[in-house]
């Protein structure tokens, strides 16, 4: 998919209602993105068909929802106060401020994320002939400083200095999962191994915010942290790698060749071992979701910072031991973009063109729409109507009755709804059947209209 596609598909989220940028009408607001009508229904059934496999359909996994603002020794036990930082340079031309280490990857060269201020830009200087600032193309930069990507706040805090001591909003979910490790141990009835899902937002101050809703400044993630024995580490590790990759082939329904591993050599300071899933963006691979053996990492740190002991007492061994932790960190909001470039398709329909969303259809936004053939015949109208009321019972209807019924499939199309329904004469004046078009095949059926919600049930199943 080519960077072409990536702008049609930019302006299908916007023209149809899934995704606009913040604050329009002031000019906008870098890096933060709202989701309207349809990509709130995409979005939902992201999270929901995530949430199933991770919760619903487990036994040993529980759910939470933690507060986005946490103590703020939280950020400095797990180490993000001092550590969570990426290196920053301003062009001295136009002033943009990139990456040093998206500039690196550009020339193929990769830097190292546990590197000091004073290493990375002995390799930023060595390769200064070969880095362009992406806005202006000048080669002309300050040295790299260690920016630190934690947002700020002032909540709570009535001092006026709040910058001094300042509350943070959440710059990964997990966390939370962390800090409420003995509380869900004491109120249900887990045992290791098992584990605690969450899906929430997430902030940080990312200094470079292209490419659309990759990568934001406020984003949704879906992480679960599995609680083991140390000894079981690596095998469970093993297993949920591959359980996440089949999520995306078999529960998104995203073309397998499209995704691949990426091991990183270079780890963040709590990992012992990390790889990424990678889908290929029309701006080339990148990640989707990390896999992390966080060892003992967390919870000895949380222990250590807040005086509360996070271990476990194994009731069968009578063994205290603190669990290490196998992480499973995904992007809502990512995957959601995931979704569409991969579902986002055009085709060829006799001398026209048409868009279609082939989602799977457990994530399309709409799953029916209802139509009279014509706005003003009222006795279709009124058929039509009594259909939506029915379905939408069930399923996730649109009742569409503007332009014609070519544009009308055309609209559903864009949004990617499997199944459209058409109240014609025929309906009245001969079986009581509708059409139904299927979005793939386009190909028309005729059904009874006592026999559809059950013809629905078996196609929905
Ligand atoms: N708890 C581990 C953790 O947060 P991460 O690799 O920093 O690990 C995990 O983030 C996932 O969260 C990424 O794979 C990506 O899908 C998503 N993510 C991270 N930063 C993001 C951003 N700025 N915008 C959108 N999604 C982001």
């Amino acid at each position: 998919m080519s960077e072409k596609n990536l702008e049609k598909i930019i302006s299908l989220c916007k023209r149809r209602g899934f995704v606009y940028p913040s604050s329009e009408i002031y000019g906008g607001f870098a890096a933060v993105y709202d989701y309207g009508p349809y990509g709130v229904e995409l979005k939902n059934n992201i999270q929901g068909v995530w949430w199933k496999n991770m919760v619903q359909d487990r036994e040993n996994i529980v759910g939470l929802d933690s507060a986005i603002f946490m103590s703020p020794k939280v950020w400095e036990a797990s180490g993000h106060v001092s550590g969570f930082s990426d290196p920053l340079s301003e062009c001295k031309k136009c002033h943009t401020r990139s990456r040093v280490d998206h500039l690196l990857e550009e020339i193929d060269v990769f830097a190292d994320e546990n590197m000091t201020e004073d290493e990375i830009n002995k390799i930023f200087k060595k390769n200064k002939d070969k880095i362009k600032c992406p806005s202006c193309g000048s080669k002309d930069f300050t040295d790299a400083k260690s920016f630190n990507l934690l947002v700020k706040s002032n909540l709570g805090n009535f001092t006026g200095k709040w910058d001094e001591e300042p509350t943070y909003l959440r710059g990964e979910t997990c966390q939370g999962i962390y800090v409420n490790f003995k509380n869900v141990m004491d109120s249900s009835r887990v045992k290791v191994p098992f584990g605690i899902a969450q899906v929430g937002k997430a902030f940080r101050n990312e200094i470079t915010a292209r490419q659309f809703i990759f990568r934001t400044r406020e984003f949704e993630q879906m992480e679960m942290q599995y609680f083991v024995e140390e000894k079981d580490a690596t095998k469970e590790y093993k297993r949920w790698k591959k359980e996440r990759w089949e999520f995306y082939v078999n529960d998104l329904g995203i073309t397998e060749k499209k995704l691949r591993w990426h091991e990183h050599e270079n780890l963040v300071f709590y990992a012992k071992e990390a790889w990424d899933i990678e889908y290929e963006f029309p701006f080339g691979f990148k990640e989707v979701e990390g896999i992390h053996n966080r060892s003992d990492y967390d919870l000895t740190q949380h222990t250590k910072h807040s005086g509360c002991e996070l271990n476990y007492n194994d009731p069968k061994t009578n063994k205290k031991f603190t669990p290490w932790v196998v992480e499973t960190s995904a992007g809502l909001t990512r995957t959601l973009f995931v979704v569409l470039c991969d579902a986002y398709t055009e085709e060829k329909v006799g001398d026209d063109e048409r868009v279609v969303l082939k989602l799977k259809k457990e994530l399309a936004p709409v799953k029916i729409a209802v139509f009279p053939l014509l706005k003003n015949k009222p006795e279709l109208v009124k058929i039509a109507k009594k259909i939506f009321d029915n379905l939408k019972t069930k399923w996730v209807c649109e009742f569409d009755d503007n332009g014609n019924v070519g544009k009308r499939y055309r609209r559903q199309d864009e949004i990617g709804t499997p199944y459209c329904v058409t109240v014609d004469f025929e309906t009245i004046e001969k079986d009581d059947s509708v059409t139904v078009r299927d979005r793939d095949t386009m190909k028309q059926e005729r059904v009874k209209i006592k026999d559809l919600e059950k013809w629905f049930e078996k196609k929905f199943v």
